[in-house]
């Protein structure tokens, strides 16, 4: 029988609501581990693998779990990031884009069936940590949090439910 897993690495909780979204809309046999608890997918004919976004690709220890234990697995992502609170202009497009097309090379050994990505709040802590950092794309970062505030919100938490649902019908 179809055994599905989700598993998920979050540093201020966003990522882990988008988790128990998507646990909770899968139907049959499924767990839901942290990432850092996983010893390996053998179990599992199905992973949804979720993570926040650094540096526009999947913060380092998820691109390390998916080229460790992913290959040849089925896979579905979820990120989520600050970027897709303000609306995208023709530059934050193309960051998005570039995150994006990260996420998908980071799965190239494994069967990759689809990627989910909404906004996440950035916290506070790390807003100014990122404001008075040296790097100017992480400093943008740091002053829109307050558009981030709020995010995922309830129709993130239902969309990600709905893609779920959509991974599981077309497997
Ligand atoms: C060091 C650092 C770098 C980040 N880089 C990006 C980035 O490149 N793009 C983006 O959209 N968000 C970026 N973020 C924001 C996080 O992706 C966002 O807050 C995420 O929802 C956090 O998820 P979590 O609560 O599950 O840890 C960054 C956050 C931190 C702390």
């Amino acid at each position: 029988m179809l055994k599905t897993l989700v598993t998920y690495y979050t540093k201020t909780g966003n990522t882990e609501k988008i988790a128990k979204s998507i646990y909770n809309a899968i139907k049959g046999n499924k767990d839901i581990v942290k990432m850092e608890e996983v010893k390996n997918l053998d179990d599992y004919d199905l992973v949804f693998i979720g993570f926040p976004i650094y540096n526009f690709e999947p913060v380092n220890n998820a691109k390390e779990f998916i080229s460790k234990y992913a290959i040849s697995k089925n896979i579905a992502l979820f990120a989520t990031m600050s970027l897709t609170a303000v609306p995208l202009n023709e530059q934050t497009k193309d960051l998005y884009n570039i995150t994006i097309n990260n996420c998908n090379n980071c799965c190239k050994d494994a069967n990759l069936l689809g990627v989910f990505d909404c906004p996440g709040e950035l916290s506070e802590v790390i807003a100014e940590k990122l404001i008075s950092s040296n790097d100017p794309m992480l400093q943008m970062f740091g002053r829109i949090r307050n558009a981030t505030i709020g995010f995922p919100n309830t129709k993130n938490i239902q969309d990600a439910a709905k893609f779920a649902v959509e991974i599981m019908n077309n497997k």
